[in-house]
């Protein structure tokens, strides 16, 4: 057993990711901006704190993302990690399918990311994954605040549990560096249309949805698919079950 470096390891994913590693048995270091909230305080974005949470550590799992940002401190935050993980054994970053094909600027900089992580001589993996259900899922509860909603019904999605891509992700972080895993999608592709419904008919809201029209090159990609891997569905929960759990459940019952 390791000791392994979670960060991001208080975000969606994160939590998930070091539930897994502790069921395996390793030693688990979750690096956060928040005392309390891991074992390790520390900010990648300006660096402090960093060296001491990976001094020791044989594995990092790096899921840290500044996502209110638009994952623009992201670069730094990878950078100052990169910077502290020279004696580190296995680094592996959990990236999106499809950020090298949509023009996000989100996007951007996570191929950012994953291009100073490639050029760097820390051995390591790079795991990009489809769209979590509880992305999709805080859409929708902030649709469901509107009188009428204005969704994108034609955007695809292959929403995977992130139990799922943790489970991977525990596996992937106890072997040999990869350089780029396979990418890892949901068990069904799904249109936002769809995905809507299944959510309404557990919900009751959104009331009223209408179409959006979205032009661009970056609806243009999820109209395309280009954020899927329908080769990879390696999730096995779906969407339905995601949204009949706890996840979805009416109000007043969560
Ligand atoms: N959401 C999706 O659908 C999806 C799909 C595929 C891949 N991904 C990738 O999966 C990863 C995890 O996503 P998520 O949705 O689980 O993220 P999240 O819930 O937004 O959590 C973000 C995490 O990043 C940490 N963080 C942010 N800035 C930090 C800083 N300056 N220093 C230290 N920690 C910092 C936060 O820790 P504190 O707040 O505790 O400091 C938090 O634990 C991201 O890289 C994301 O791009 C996401």
């Amino acid at each position: 057993m390791s000791t392994v470096l979670v960060t991001g390891g208080t975000g969606a994913l994160g939590k998930r990711i070091v539930e897994r590693l502790r069921v395996q048995g390793h030693e688990v270091r979750v690096l956060s901006r928040r005392e309390g909230a891991g074992t390790h305080v520390g900010d990648l974005t300006t660096g402090e704190g960093v060296r001491a949470a990976v001094d020791g550590a044989e594995l990092i799992v790096h899921a840290a993302s500044d996502t209110r940002r638009v994952g623009k401190p992201d670069v730094a935050q990878t950078r100052n990690l990169l910077a502290a993980s020279g004696t580190v054994r296995h680094l592996l970053y959990v990236s999106i399918v499809g950020i090298d094909r949509i023009p996000m600027r989100y996007y951007r900089n996570k191929l950012a990311c994953e291009n100073l992580i490639t050029g760097s001589l820390v051995p390591h993996t790079i795991l990009r994954a489809t769209q979590f259900h509880d992305l999709i899922a805080a859409g929708l509860r902030a649709a469901e605040r509107l009188p009428i909603a204005p969704l994108p019904p034609d955007f695809r999605f292959q929403p995977v549990a992130t139990e799922d891509v943790a489970l991977r992700i525990a596996d992937l972080i106890a072997g040999d560096p990869l350089g780029r895993a396979p990418d890892m999608g949901g068990p069904e592709v799904l249109t936002f249309g769809e995905m809507t419904e299944v959510w309404r008919a557990r919900r009751g809201k959104p009331r009223r949805v209408v179409r959006i029209p979205l032009w661009g090159r970056v609806a243009r990609g999820l109209r395309a698919g280009y954020n899927l891997c329908p080769e990879q569905r390696d999730g096995v929960r779906t969407w339905g079950e995601f949204v009949a759990s706890d996840a979805g459940a009416p109000y007043g019952r969560r």
